[in-house]
């Protein structure tokens, strides 16, 4: 059935790739999060562990919002691991030799990548008329402006 709500399928069009880079980028944030929860090591191990875990599983939330957002546009999520390597503007590591000090560096790093990428996707989201997506990244904008102090203040 045919999409109303006062956006046009040009400006959907452009949110939903905007979204699908998003959902690339939260899915490997999610996987490398998860993996730095199983893998993590140091004096501090437990606390890390539980607040990777606390994390993942916010990401993991995140990742279904997204993906349902595009959706609600009217556009296809992407959902395959190939698509989201393509799409990220995030890096895999391998967790090998990482100190629990690189691993929060490195989370942090990605949070403030997607946090940089949102600030600028809002923008375009309201120059294209489509005030829900931009209210939908703006409230992520602060989850993870939030998840990154969480991570960043274990290493002043
Ligand atoms: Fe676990």
């Amino acid at each position: 059935m045919k999409i109303t709500i006062g956006i046009s399928k040009e400006n959907r069009q452009k949110s939903a790739d905007l979204l699908n880079t998003l959902l690339a980028d939260e899915n490997v944030l999610y996987a490398k999060t998860r993996n730095f929860h199983w893998n993590i090591t140091g004096d501090n191990f437990y606390g890390l562990h539980i607040l990777l875990e606390k994390q993942y599983k916010e990401l993991d939330v995140i990742v279904d919002d997204t993906a349902e957002r595009i959706r609600q546009l009217g556009h296809f999520a992407v959902g395959t691991m190939t698509d989201y390597l393509k799409l990220t503007h995030l890096l895999e590591v391998n967790h090998a030799d990482l100190t629990a000090r690189t691993m929060l560096e490195i989370l942090v790093n990605d949070h403030e990548t997607i946090i940089r990428i949102l600030r600028k996707d809002v923008i375009k989201e309201e120059a294209c008329q489509d005030s829900g997506t931009a209210d939908f990244a703006t409230t992520l904008l602060e989850k993870h402006e939030k998840m990154a102090w969480m991570l960043r203040s274990h290493l002043s």
